[in-house]
Formats: C-alpha cells, sequence, structure tokens
C-alpha cells in the first residue's frame, strides 16, 4: 500500500488523498516519471506523484485482463447494475469533497463543479446502472430453415485517457458506460488532475467491485498514455482531448485494431440571425464561450452576426463580458464566475493566441492580458471584425477569448461556419423555426445548439465530424461504443 497524503482544502475540508496507482484494488507504488501538481488559483504545489511506467501499465492491464476472464464476466448484468447504483451514491455522499478537489486543482468554481459536474456523474452512474441489463442484440429470420441472433458482447480491457477540463465528469462518461456493458477498466487520469480519479478507487472498493474491474494510473501522456493506447492486450481506447493527441493515440491503437472512440478538438460557430431575441442570444454566446474559462470542447469560440444587427450585438456583448469580468477570483468564492486557466502551460498558450489576435489586426473590444498577480487568471477577451485567415478563428485556444465578425447572407455564414477542420458544435439563433432547422441540417457538426449554447445530457450522444473526433459517447450510443456484436447462424433445418 502507498501512503495516503493529507490535504486540506480551501473551503475547510481534510481528507486523505491516496497516491501512486489503483491496481486490483490496492494502491501501489508507481515506477514512471514524477511530475507535479498544481493549485492554479495561486501557483502553489499541493503534491508530486510518480507516475505510471509502461511495466506499471502492463500490471494494470494484466488485472483488468485476469477480472474480465474471471469473476467480472460471470456476474449477471443485474448484479454489474446494482454495483453501478451503489457507487452512484457513494458519489453522491462524497460529492461535496469530489467537487471541491476538482475546484481545488482545476481551478473551476466550487459551484460549477458542485452543480454541473458532480450532479451530472452522478446521474451517469444511476443512467448506466438502469442500462446494465437493458443490452440486447436481435434475433434475425434468415430463410425459413435459418435463424441468427446477435449478441452484444463486451469489448474485453478498455483504456481511458481523460483531460483535466471535467476531470471527475469525464471519468463518469467513459467508466460508467464500459461497466454497464460488462468491460473492465484501465483509466489514465490528465497529470493536471488526477486527484479526485485516484481517490474514486476507495468508491470503487467500497461498492464491492472484484479487483481488477476498475485501475487507474495517473502519468505522463507521452509515456503511460501511450503505452496504453499502444498495449497489445487492451482492446479499446477511449480518449478526449486535443485533436494532435488523438491522431497520435489512433496510431498506437492500430498496433492490434483496437476499437476506438475520440473526442477531440474545435473552433464551433454561434451564429446570430437579425431576428434573433437579442438578449437571449448575448447571454448564450456568451457563456458559450466564457463558461469554464473556454476550456470546453464544445466551447462556441467564433460568433458570426448579421450585419444589420453587428453594432447592437458588439455592444451588449462587451456589457455582458464587463458584468462578468468583476466575478474573476477564487473558485471557493460563492459568487465566482471565473477561476484561472488550468495550468502554467494552458495560461502561456491562450495569452500567446491573444497577443496574435492583437497583432492580426482584430479590435480588442475587452480584456486582453492576463488578470491579477497570482494564478493563471486571463481577462475574459473579445476580439471583433476578426477575418477568417486569422489564427484565433481557425485555431482552438481552449480559454476566455471570442472571434466575432459579421455576415449579410445565410449562404455566406454557413459556408463560414462549415470553413474548419472541426466539426464538434454549433449554435444558431433566430426565432425563425424554419430557418433554424434548415440551418442545423447544412452545419457540420455533431451537435447543434438552437438559440442555446453548451447543451449536453446523459441521455444524448456527444461527439463531432470530421477532426473533432471518432464516436459518440453517452446514451443509448454509448452503449454500441463498449460492444461488439456476435452473429450466431442456427440451422433448423436438414439440407445443405
Ligand atoms: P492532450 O490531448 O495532450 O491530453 C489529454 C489526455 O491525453 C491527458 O490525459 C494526457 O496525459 C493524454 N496524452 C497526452 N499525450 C498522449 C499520448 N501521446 N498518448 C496517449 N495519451 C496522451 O491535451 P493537453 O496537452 O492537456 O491540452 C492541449 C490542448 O488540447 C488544449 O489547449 C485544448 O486545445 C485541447 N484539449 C481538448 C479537450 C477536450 O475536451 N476536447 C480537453 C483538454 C485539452
Ligand atoms: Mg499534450
Amino acid at each position: 500500500m502507498t501512503a495516503a497524503f493529507k490535504i486540506s482544502l480551501p473551503n475547510g475540508l481534510n481528507y486523505d488523498q491516496p497516491t501512486g496507482l489503483f491496481i486490483d484494488n490496492e494502491y501501489v507504488p508507481a515506477n514512471g516519471e514524477k511530475f507535479t501538481v498544481y493549485n492554479p488559483t495561486t501557483d502553489e504545489e499541493i503534491i508530486t506523484l510518480q507516475g505510471a511506467s509502461e511495466e506499471d501499465v502492463d500490471k494494470a492491464v494484466a488485472a483488468a485482463r485476469r477480472a474480465f476472464d474471471g469473476e467480472w464476466s460471470e456476474l449477471e448484468a443485474v448484479e454489474r447494475g446494482a454495483l453501478l447504483y451503489k457507487l452512484a451514491e457513494l458519489i453522491d455522499r462524497d460529492r461535496k469533497l469530489l467537487a471541491s478537489i476538482d475546484s481545488f486543482d482545476n481551478g473551476k468554481s466550487f459551484s460549477d463543479a458542485y452543480g454541473g459536474d458532480l450532479l451530472e456523474s452522478y446521474n451517469v452512474f444511476r443512467y448506466y446502472a438502469g442500462a446494465a441489463d437493458k443490452i440486447t442484440g436481435k434475433t434475425i429470420e434468415t430463410s425459413h430453415k435459418k435463424l441468427a441472433y446477435v449478441l452484444q458482447e463486451p469489448l474485453g480491457v478498455c483504456g481511458q485517457i481523460i483531460p483535466w477540463n471535467y476531470p471527475f465528469m469525464m471519468l463518469a462518461w467513459k467508466v460508467a458506460p464500459a461497466l454497464a456493458c460488462g468491460n473492465t477498466i484501465v483509466l489514465k487520469p490528465a497529470e493536471q488532475t488526477p486527484l479526485s480519479a485516484l481517490y474514486f478507487g476507495k468508491l470503487i472498493v467500497e461498492a464491492g467491485f472484484p479487483p481488477g474491474v476498475v485501475n487507474i494510473i495517473p502519468g505522463l501522456g507521452y509515456i503511460s498514455g501511450k503505452a496504453l493506447a499502444g498495449h497489445m492486450d487492451v482492446d479499446k481506447i477511449a480518449f478526449t482531448g486535443s485533436t494532435a493527441t488523438g491522431r497520435s493515440i489512433m496510431k498506437s491503437a492500430a498496433s492490434n485494431l483496437k476499437n476506438i472512440t475520440l473526442e477531440c478538438g474545435g473552433k464551433s460557430p454561434s451564429i446570430v440571425f437579425e431576428d434573433a431575441d437579442l438578449d437571449q442570444a448575448v447571454k448564450w454566446c456568451h457563456s458559450g464561450i466564457m463558461d469554464n474559462m473556454g476550456q470546453v470542447c464544445t466551447s462556441t469560440s467564433r460568433i458570426y452576426v448579421q450585419d444589420t444587427i453587428y453594432d447592437e450585438f458588439l455592444a451588449k456583448f462587451t456589457e455582458k463580458t464587463k458584468e462578468a469580468a468583476t466575478k474573476i477570483g477564487d473558485p471557493f468564492h460563492e459568487d465566482t464566475y471565473q477561476g484561472p486557466q488550468v495550468s502554467k502551460a494552458q495560461f502561456d498558450k491562450v495569452l500567446s493566441y491573444i497577443d496574435e489576435g492583437k497583432k492580426s489586426g482584430a479590435r480588442v473590444l475587452h480584456g486582453g492580458a492576463k488578470h491579477g498577480d497570482k494564478g493563471y487568471f486571463i481577462q475574459p477577451t473579445v476580439f471583433a471584425d476578426t477575418t477568417e485567415d486569422m489564427k484565433i478563428v481557425k485555431e482552438e485556444i481552449f480559454g476566455p477569448v471570442v472571434a466575432i465578425s459579421k455576415f449579410s447572407t445565410e449562404a455566406e455564414v454557413i459556408a463560414k461556419a462549415n470553413d474548419t477542420s472541426y466539426g464538434l458544435a454549433a449554435a444558431v439563433f433566430t426565432q425563425k423555426v424554419t430557418k433554424a432547422h434548415k440551418v442545423a441540417r447544412k452545419i457540420q457538426a455533431g451537435m447543434v445548439f438552437i438559440n442555446s449554447s453548451g447543451d449536453s445530457h446523459f441521455g444524448i450522444p456527444f461527439g463531432g465530424y470530421k477532426s473533432s473526433g471518432i464516436g459518440r459517447e453517452l446514451g443509448q450510443y454509448a452503449l454500441d461504443a463498449y460492444t461488439q456484436s456476435k452473429a450466431v447462424h442456427v440451422n433448423l433445418g436438414t439440407e445443405l
């Protein structure tokens, strides 16, 4: 067993943070590279952990394989569901602690973590707890003498590599459906935010899961993540993160033709037509890019406004941004809307895009610099009059930075909206019902929000077109993503 580390959270909660790797229901020492987890609010070190080495990844995969071949596969689906229900209740019991941990090492506001991420995680576990015994195949009569039926079977050992922007919720989106379908798991949390995932191991034990069903291996992407993605005894890789890393994971996964689900980057457009309810459009366009410090894969980071209402929109959007900017600060303060970016690397990256935007001639309506002198805070930054060739319009920034420009016709804005290698989400603002649905169809994206932004729901498929990913998470779609079909042909006759 590894020693637990005492952590005192800013809101007064104290807890024992497990360290090491969680394999076979025990915390064991890791042998890989060390990495440090920071508090982004203060730039202070929280803890230095040792990550999983390639040999550690082998150990975790072997544990997951033993569990898959053994005890776990012998459980009835209804028993898997019962374990998932138990786990959901433990998450609910520890909701305040888990939300505090995510707020601490990620920098997101506690109220978002508690009211958003952790509530969603609880619901996701309950949804898939209920789904465990409702996974069904089909029966197909192929002729009068033959019958075929299709079994939906688990894939086996699933490697899951998750990012830092919704640490616990990304775990929930991946772990819950994989377990409901009868798979076993090796989960690699992001090196910036591994604490709540490591703590989750305790809940796995308490819920009563057999050893090896869920294994958790913090570590660096290019070591532990890469080893997991390329491992010959892993059957699936599910990943959320950047498109560049998604591409490299896909290459690693080619080693044994793993099943893959990739949920990658985006540069999603909001389209505001002149017949939109302007105040509503401003509100949703603002939250669509500024929520979670702009660190959302579906962030609507390009806004196209019809020329007739462009100036009015800019004035209202700037006003809204100014008002929200008064609520930058300590994530644990109840009024805080915007905390710090997750890491020094992300902080530097976002600031360099802001510089790039200024150099390229975009007009700064708000922000344009870091906020304060401590931590990784950035002023919400609004660029107007941007053009399609600018880097800030083309590339994912993943920060509180938006590029606004105008259009005159529907055809023009659809062409602009689709002029990107990404295709994750899009928002359309109009009061005309036919226009809304027509435009929704023409947008090349996995998700479209009408008079809204940032929507996701555990029952609805989540994922992207083009370079935004492969496959879908959540809903019934995730059950397909974590099973494979086996066709069984039955001969009812006697003739060849
Ligand atoms: P990343 O995509 O490199 O990291 C995400 C996860 O992948 C982490 O767990 C990391 O350890 C792992 N990883 C990294 N390299 C790997 C490899 N070669 N093989 C296997 N696993 C690997 O993202 P990063 O570096 O944290 O952020 C860079 C950019 O990615 C952000 O600025 C943002 O644009 C984008 N991003 C998108 C997210 C989304 O929700 N789609 C989430 C996080 C980042
Ligand atoms: Mg990276």
